[in-house]
């Protein structure tokens, strides 16, 4: 599930600002610069100043961001605070990454984490491929892994959740693709396009992970070729 509203004034904070490396596993989840993160192909960069424009449009746009989620218009004053004041807030519902192709390096997406629940030590991954004719072609499964690869080597959780509704298989077999196990359904969870939703809960353990990441990768699935 991508978050309700990823502006300033939810989004409490914040896209990081760093560009490059990464940093060693910090002591709470959520602080700390990001880097540059490259798939086969993908690849996920912090967003940039000149990014903005885009991000704005596609924050804005429905079928862009939210075909399965509550959608609420940001200005863009509150976009491009949330950009100036986002480093290091764990809570920040702000994307965190501008997801590429890596074929040609045109943006098709964004990905984010937060810190899900305040008091658990839990980091909740989201994610939209916003040109829905880049959809289905296995970028948001590449883009996925390399997030959660991600947030288990730079954050001290023992386990990576994302939520996501019941009726968006797109979403929910992107997670089991990766490993992720449904925990339970919120029934009734989330109001969104004239109705009430109900969302499934996932998560992954650091232990599933290391076994998928293992080498011989048992039990992932490789992303659908376009
Ligand atoms: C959800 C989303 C990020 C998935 O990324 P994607 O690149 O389209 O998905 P992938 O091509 O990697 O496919 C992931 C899985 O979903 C399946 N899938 C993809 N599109 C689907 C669709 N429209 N209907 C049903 N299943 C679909 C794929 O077959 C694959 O499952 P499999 O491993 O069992 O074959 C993307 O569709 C999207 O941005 N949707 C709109 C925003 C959104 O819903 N975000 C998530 C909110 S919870």
């Amino acid at each position: 599930m991508t978050p309700a509203r990823r502006g300033p004034s939810s989004a409490r904070g914040a896209l990081p600002s760093g560009t490059s490396g990464g940093t060693a596993p910090s002591g709470a989840p959520g602080a700390g610069p990001v880097g540059h993160l490259r798939g086969a192909r993908v690849s996920l960069r912090p967003p940039a100043p000149e990014d903005l424009p885009l991000l704005f449009r596609w924050l804005n746009d429905p079928d862009a961001i939210a075909p399965w989620d509550r959608f609420e218009v940001d200005s863009f004053e509150s976009l491009q605070n949330a950009l100036r004041d986002a480093p290091g807030d764990p809570l920040s519902l702000a994307p965190r990454f501008l997801l590429r192709r890596a074929s040609d390096d045109r943006p098709i997406g964004v990905v984010g984490y937060f810190n899900s629940y305040t008091a658990l030590d839990t980091v909740d991954v989201w994610y939209a491929i916003c040109l829905p004719e880049e959809r289905g072609k296995g970028y948001g499964s590449e883009a996925v892994q390399l997030l959660a690869d991600y947030v288990f080597s730079h954050r001290n959780v023992e386990r990576v959740g994302a939520t996501s509704d019941v009726e968006n298989p797109a979403s929910w077999k992107l997670l089991e693709r990766l490993g992720f196990r449904r925990e339970g359904t919120l029934r009734r969870a989330l109001f969104h396009h004239g109705g009430w939703h109900d969302v499934a809960i996932y998560g992954l353990t650091r232990e599933e992970w290391r076994t998928l990441r293992h080498p011989d990768r048992k039990g992932l699935r490789e992303p659908a070729k376009s």
